[in-house]
């Protein structure tokens, strides 16, 4: 579903991405991991298009992600952001269904209210949430809310940015859970990126861990542990010593 190859991007003479390959099969659940500062972000946004690469290329479902027209393109995706980044001016629902209410993905008023209830409950949470603001509620309930605004228009291919930053473990293992099944209900492919090993063992099916610009490693989650890869070791088991230097 997402073919990327020899993808670069720099910022000046910061070179964050020299030469990133990766694939995602159609309704898998892919985890990049990676320290602080690597360029998971950075991966993301060149997939949607909001940061532009230096060289590479990337296919999504075979066709050019720069290519075409960019709200047929957009509206396949859903993405949850890095600290659930509500409207705080605007009611819950309407954060929900806020690409139904306007542009291609347009519905009646009614429908978009209706639509944003449904993906409430989906996320655990009851319609009376609805009509509520993001500053009356708790840091879990907001990133619900914004879980329910990722997947509000059903889409084919879901980001995650971060899913778990921020939250307790508790509050983290009830997220992750509900995005595993989630994407699995859906048939969603699903790109998730953090540095939460916790995340990486309930969502993924397949991880890649980005390090100095490039994929590391790549494989499915159940070989992780025996990836043979010092890099990978040294993240998963978040010791200080190894060829990953803490001094970043
Ligand atoms: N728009 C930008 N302009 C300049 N530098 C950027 C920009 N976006 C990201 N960077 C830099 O790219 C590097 C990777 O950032 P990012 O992808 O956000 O890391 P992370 O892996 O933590 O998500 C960092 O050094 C960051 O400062
Ligand atoms: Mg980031």
């Amino acid at each position: 579903m997402i073919s990327i190859s020899g993808l670069q991007k720099s910022f000046g003479s910061n070179r964050v991405l020299a030469g990133v390959d990766l694939e995602v099969g159609r309704g898998r659940s892919m985890v990049v991991i990676g320290g602080s500062g690597t360029g998971k972000s950075v991966l993301l946004k060149c997939v949607l298009g909001l940061v532009t690469p230096d060289a590479g290329r990337i296919l999504v479902d075979g066709v050019d992600a720069t290519a075409g027209d960019r709200d047929a393109f957009l509206a396949r995706f859903g993405m949850l952001f890095q600290g659930a980044a509500l409207f705080d001016s605007l009611p819950v629902w309407q954060n929900v269904s806020f690409r139904l209410l306007r542009g291609a993905l347009k519905r009646p008023r009614a429908e978009a209210r209706e639509i944003a209830i449904e993906k409430l409950r989906r996320v655990g949470l009851s319609p009376d949430v609805a009509d509520r603001f993001p500053g009356e509620l708790s840091g879990g309930m907001q990133k619900r809310v914004g879980l329910a605004r990722a997947i509000a228009a059903d889409p084919q291919i879901i980001f995650f940015d971060e899913p778990t930053t921020g939250l307790d473990p508790i509050m983290s293992g009830v997220i992750n859970d509900l995005i595993r099944e989630i994407v699995t209900e859906m048939g969603a492919t699903a790109l998730t990126i953090t540095h939460d090993m916790t995340s990486v063992r309930a969502i993924a099916d397949e991880v890649a861990m980005l390090h100095g610009g490039t994929v590391r490693w790549t494989g499915p989650v159940a070989q992780m542990d025996a990836s043979g890869d010092a890099h990978v070791d040294q993240f998963i088991h978040g010791r200080a010593e190894g060829p990953i230097a803490a001094l970043r």
